[in-house]
């Protein structure tokens, strides 16, 4: 089908013809497709809320002709991926209102798709960020529930739905990404059944008792159950999917396995839930912590800061659930108790500006700059701080040398997918020195066991974990950090991403023979 015939379908009209051929679960290496061609289809397509660029202005860090890295662990990912891909990007591209046509940036075929001020309001500030995100971090912040965001955020499902049905050519894979996105795996079955459609969820899965206070939960479990493949971060959220899935909807579950069921009983395809732990572009960070400029700028920043004995660091987006008034609140007591102080160590706190309008976000801005205003108050002098406070992004060479300059990295949170940034840190580390202090509740926990694990509720437990990082001896830190680099350096994100289309693949041809 051509993409002009394709854009007259929409994903709630009659499904287009099945596959012949069999869905393919690779992206096609060979020809290259430009989105701003007329009639343009792909044989693969990624979906996400955001596209891998974000709208920004001129004076904004990392801003250039416009556009910067989006934030977050999910572009991060997926960039390097689709760099060296044939396919096309469904995403929003950051600016309310605002309508563009296909284009490509940096080697990636973008295909926008435009959300009004209403739409974010609702759907992006309102469901997703302030009813499903906290719901899906253990409730960290109270859930808000509101017939009015639910309804829009159907709507702007259904809008990413129809992008992909009109750019998607014939048994094309589909990998939709997080969140935002639930409800469009089931849209997508059902207007195009000869698609291969994969998910995967960045953020935990709550358990089902959590769950359960989602008004529209059979809704969301029934959207997901559309993919043949829902990849998850850590194994207990694939088991946390099925069971509501098994609570919810009444599904049988097999080796987490569901045969769904079509409107007529007869079964339409089988869905699996799996984890597929992220990771990062190893390459591209051990690339950058070998330079020359970026280690004389890691020497610099050291130099900045008055030469400490000893430089802790935490790079967040500021969120409520990265821990970061714990990690202040640990800091300042130590500062108080005198097992640290300013002329000897230096905190450097990157927050990255992230959903600033959505309340909670500018509830806990307030808070941690008081906290910040606070701890600098007491105890800085005419020559030292702190705190170094950043409520800025930078781009990636910037956070390489951040990491190259840290000999403790602080990562805290409260409840986190993966969390990259302490992967990134451990694959900066290519001298194997440098201590990583992990939360238990972060998905790379799973991975990192050899960082210093830690409660980040425990007050006292992670201000001596700090301690024990601070006065790690050389030869302890190197064995560790050797262990969590070789983990990070065998399973980097092409892993990642491979692991899953096989996957993926696999099951469409056990299905079809
Ligand atoms: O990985 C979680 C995630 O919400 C992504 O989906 C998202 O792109 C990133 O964090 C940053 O959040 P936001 O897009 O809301 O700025």
């Amino acid at each position: 089908m051509q993409a002009t015939e394709r854009a007259e379908q929409s994903a709630e009209q009659e499904p287009a013809q099945t596959a012949d051929g069999g869905p393919h679960a690779e992206p096609a290496a060979d020809k290259h497709t430009d989105a701003s061609e007329p009639g343009a289809t792909f044989d693969f397509m990624v979906v996400s809320n955001r596209m891998p660029v974000d709208r920004c202005s001129p004076d904004e860090p990392g801003c250039e002709d416009g556009w910067r890295r989006s934030p977050g662990g999910l572009v991060t990912a997926l960039a390097p991926m689709m760099t060296k891909t044939d396919g096309a990007w469904v995403g929003w591209h950051g600016a309310p209102d605002e309508h563009l046509e296909p284009f490509s940036h940096g080697g990636i075929d973008l295909i926008p798709v435009q959300l009004s001020t209403r739409d974010v309001e609702l759907y992006y500030e309102g469901f997703s960020n302030a009813t499903l995100w906290p719901l899906y971090h253990d409730v960290i912040a109270p859930p808000e529930f509101h017939r009015a965001w639910w309804d829009t955020y159907r709507k702007v499902n259904k809008r990413f739905a129809d992008a992909v049905v009109r750019y998607a050519a014939q048994g094309a894979t589909v990998w939709v990404q997080d969140y935002q996105l639930q409800l469009v795996p089931k849209m997508l079955r059902e207007a195009r059944p000869d698609l291969t459609i994969g998910f995967f969820n960045h953020i935990p899965f709550p358990p089902p008792e959590i769950f359960a206070q989602l008004p529209w939960r059979r809704a969301i479990i029934d959207g997901l159950l559309g993919a043949d493949l829902v990849g998850f971060q850590r194994s207990s959220d694939a088991g946390n999917f099925m069971r509501s899935a098994r609570r919810f909807l009444g599904a049988s579950v097999k080796q987490q396995q569901v045969h769904v069921k079509g409107a007529d009983g007869e079964t339409t395809h089988i869905a699996r839930a799996q984890a597929f732990p992220i990771s990062i572009d190893v390459k591209q960070i051990s690339e950058l912590a070998q330079r020359p400029e970026i280690i004389e700028r890691a020497k610099q920043i050291r130099r900045d800061l008055g030469n400490p004995k000893t430089i802790l660091l935490g790079v967040d987006r500021l969120d409520y659930t990265k821990g970061i008034r714990h990690r202040l609140k640990a800091y300042e007591e130590l500062l108080e108790d005198g097992k640290v102080t300013v002329e000897d160590a230096s905190l450097i706190q990157v927050a990255s500006p992230s959903r600033e309008r959505v309340e909670q976000y500018r509830l806990l801005r307030e808070e941690v700059e008081g906290t910040v205003g606070h701890i600098n108050g007491t105890f800085d002098t005419m020559q030292n701080t702190a705190v170094r406070y950043l409520h800025h992004s930078y781009p990636i060479e910037e956070m390489v040398a951040l990491y190259l300059a840290a000999d403790v990295m602080l990562v805290t949170a409260l409840r986190d997918g993966m969390n990259l940034v302490a992967k990134e840190y451990v694959t900066a580390r290519t001298n194997n020195d440098g201590a990583l202090v992990l939360s238990e509740f972060a998905g790379a926990a799973d991975q990192l066991k050899q960082a210093l694990l830690m409660n980040p509720h425990d007050i006292d437990g992670l201000k001596d974990t700090i301690m024990r990082a601070v006065n790690m001896q050389p030869a302890e830190a190197a064995r560790r950090m050797r262990a969590m680099r070789k983990q990070i350096l065998t399973n980097d994100v092409d892993l990642w991403s491979a692991d899953f289309l096989s996957a993926l693949k696999e099951k469409v041809v056990r299905d079809d023979s």
